[in-house]
């Protein structure tokens, strides 16, 4: 049974090469997934794969049901998940197409459903967020990023902003000054659901563009994103699948 589980965001909706051995929904106390949880084998590994915005890339990031998401993947006997993000790159070093490994999270997102500690509790129970994402799978994910030639960014600070609309110039420039790297609308509160689960986590986040006001200034198009983020799902696809190798 596999117990790595990548959750695929905007521009990876499903896993190329994975040869599907069962696809099921499973209902949980808090409704639905995103979508089937897809079991398969790639690179000669089982693997388990749920598409973060639904298979037609429907599901807003607000409205995700995350708490659905990760107890699914938690009942399915997972114990790892990558999850995969696309970002807006805040710093230098994160042009459209580049990779990072965030290492921190600020969340600047509101009123979702974000914990499975709030009904029917014995005691108020308070969850150690200080590091928020498994070292070991993100050491993974550098080595892996490192052998197949490409450079990602090995830390960052990870910003979860509401959404759907994308920032603006100020906000992001004041999350630059709170000390975000990157700016992305559904890493929280999937990160903080996953450690309540005990899952061991990471993010490999891919810059679709640079955040509102970096690089030269200029507003954002969505033609601009999806095109940098087929370059960038590639480089993806090629770690997951050398990582996957490796397991
Ligand atoms: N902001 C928030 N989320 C994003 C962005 C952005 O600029 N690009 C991709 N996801």
């Amino acid at each position: 049974m596999a117990d790595l589980a990548i959750i695929g965001g905007t521009g990876l909706t499903s896993l190329d090469g994975l040869e599907i051995t069962k696809r099921e929904m499973i209902d949980t106390p808090f409704g639905e997934p995103s979508g089937p949880l897809t079991r398969g084998v790639l690179n000669g590994k089982e693997v388990l794969f749920l598409a973060r915005h639904g298979d037609g890339h429907t599901i807003p990031p607000h409205r995700i049901n995350y708490r659905a998401n990760i107890w699914a993947l938690h009942h399915a006997g997972i114990k790892r998940v990558i999850a995969v993000a696309a970002v807006g790159g805040i710093h230098d070093a994160l042009p459209p197409g580049a990779l990072a490994i965030p290492d921190q999270i600020i969340d600047y997102t509101w009123g979702r459903a974000g914990t499975y500690f709030e009904d029917d509790l014995s005691e108020v129970t308070h969850i150690d967020f200080s590091y928020p994402y498994c070292d070991e799978l993100r050491a993974m994910l550098i080595d892996q990023c490192n052998v197949v030639g490409l450079s990602a960014c090995e830390t960052g600070t990870y910003g979860a902003t509401q959404g759907p609309r994308l920032e603006t110039a100020a906000e992001i420039a004041r999350m630059g000054r709170d000390g975000c790297t990157m700016v992305g609308m559904t890493g929280m509160p999937e990160a903080l659901l996953a450690r309540e689960l005990d899952l061991n986590y990471a993010c490999c986040a891919v810059s679709a563009n640079w955040a509102a006001g970096k690089g030269n200034g200029a507003i954002i198009s969505m033609a601009e994103i999806e095109e940098n983020l087929k370059t960038g799902m590639d480089s993806v696809r090629k770690v997951l699948q050398q990582l996957l190798s490796n397991l």
